[in-house]
């Protein structure tokens, strides 16, 4: 176990660190002193796990073994680089450079980013023998991210680039619909699903296979459902676009799917807004697939669902989730967290994460 910090995407506040500790437990690392700062995750674990958030994760930018922490001030932050010991990263021999990151605006008073990389360069140079500065090309990179009014630092240990979600955006896809989710969402969800290599996870309102692309990459066997041939024909299209089989495309009513069980559930019912319903209001839509998805998973597996809250023209807000929490519950599924985000005004999304008990 090596303390650990993730630099975290700031496209949603809560979804990215609780997307690092789905992936961990998922794939069986534990994960111990969690803590989640602006836009890092800190925490105890396996290196090897950095292994598998990178290839897995959507909101995560770089990993880190942690070196240091201190408060956001030259002061404290020299005093505490003076009693680290760098020598077992940085050799004999070997180049480095620092690299400040600063989260939106934390300690701008105190500490300007360009002059902390000097002071923190020279003072890990003149305590670490046999190691210089390359600023261009270094053999290590120590990075600092100033977040929450503390300076955290380590050794970088990988860049998570997100250049294949951009290349997998809906409107890149052959087959486009205003109801597709963006697929960075889409790999979160499966992580919060805890699907993992081989995994059957079934999307149950496929729409245009987002999800179910999604699940494969990370080696999921995916099934899709839609009642739209239409879409069913569409996700064919976009899976073949990335070369991806589909464990199997059902043109059907997910109130009734025909099959005995699966690992895992993702989805993103219909709004009734862009995407059809076909004349079932949402909220009967979600229970009657609840409860078709029940018989399904095993205990202890889980369905990460994205709910609607919807601003009513009456000036109500309607929460999916509380409408149908009682209802869940019954069934026998536990909700374990909650995240909001942002659609547009009048559409907030809700992804739920519920396991079955
Ligand atoms: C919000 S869209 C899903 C979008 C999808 N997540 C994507 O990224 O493309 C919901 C889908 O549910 C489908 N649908 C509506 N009622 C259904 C039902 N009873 N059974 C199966 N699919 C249904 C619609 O045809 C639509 O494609």
């Amino acid at each position: 176990m090596v303390p650990l910090f993730f630099l975290l995407s700031g496209e949603n506040s809560t979804l990215p660190a609780a997307e690092v500790r789905a992936i961990l437990e998922a794939e069986g690392y534990l994960a111990t002193n969690i803590q989640t700062l602006d836009q890092v995750l800190r925490l105890e674990a396996d290196i090897e796990s950095v292994k598998t958030v990178q290839i897995r994760s959507a909101y995560t930018r770089v990993a880190a073994q942690e070196l240091l922490i201190a408060d956001a001030n030259y002061e404290a932050i020299l005093n505490t680089t003076t009693q680290t010991d760098f020598t077992p990263i940085l050799k004999n021999g070997e180049s480095f450079a620092v690299r400040i990151n600063r989260i939106k605006n934390y300690a701008d008073s105190e500490l300007n980013t360009m002059t902390l990389e000097i002071k923190l360069g020279k003072q890990i140079l003149s305590q670490t023998p046999g190691v210089t500065v390359n600023l261009k090309n270094p053999d290590k990179t120590i990075m600092g991210i100033i977040t929450n009014d503390k300076l955290i630092l380590g050794l970088k240990l990988t860049d998570i680039t997100s250049k294949t979600f951009s290349e997998r955006r809906p409107r890149k896809k052959p087959f486009f619909h205003p109801s597709a989710m963006p697929s960075k969402m889409a790999r979160c969800m499966v992580n919060l699903a805890q699907a993992k290599n081989e995994s059957i996870l079934l999307d149950p309102f496929c729409g245009t296979g987002t999800s179910l692309i999604e699940a494969t990459f990370i080696g999921c066997r995916a099934i899709g459902v839609d009642a739209q041939r239409r879409m069913i024909l569409g996700t064919k299209k976009n899976l073949a676009h990335f070369g991806i089989t589909a464990e199997g495309l059902i043109w059907g009513d997910s109130r009734k799917i025909p099959l005995d069980r699966v690992d895992a559930v993702v989805t993103d019912p219909p709004y009734g807004r862009s995407s059809s319903t076909l004349k079932a209001t949402t909220m009967q839509l979600v229970k009657d697939v609840m409860t078709e998805i029940h018989t399904l998973l095993s205990t202890g597996q889980r369905i990460c669902i994205a709910l609607p809250i919807k601003l009513k023209q009456t000036g109500e807000i309607e929460h999916l989730s509380q409408e149908i929490a009682g209802y869940a519950e019954n069934l026998g599924f536990k909700k374990l967290e909650a995240h909001t985000v942002y659609i547009h005004r009048s559409l907030t999304r809700e992804i739920v994460v519920y396991k079955k008990i």
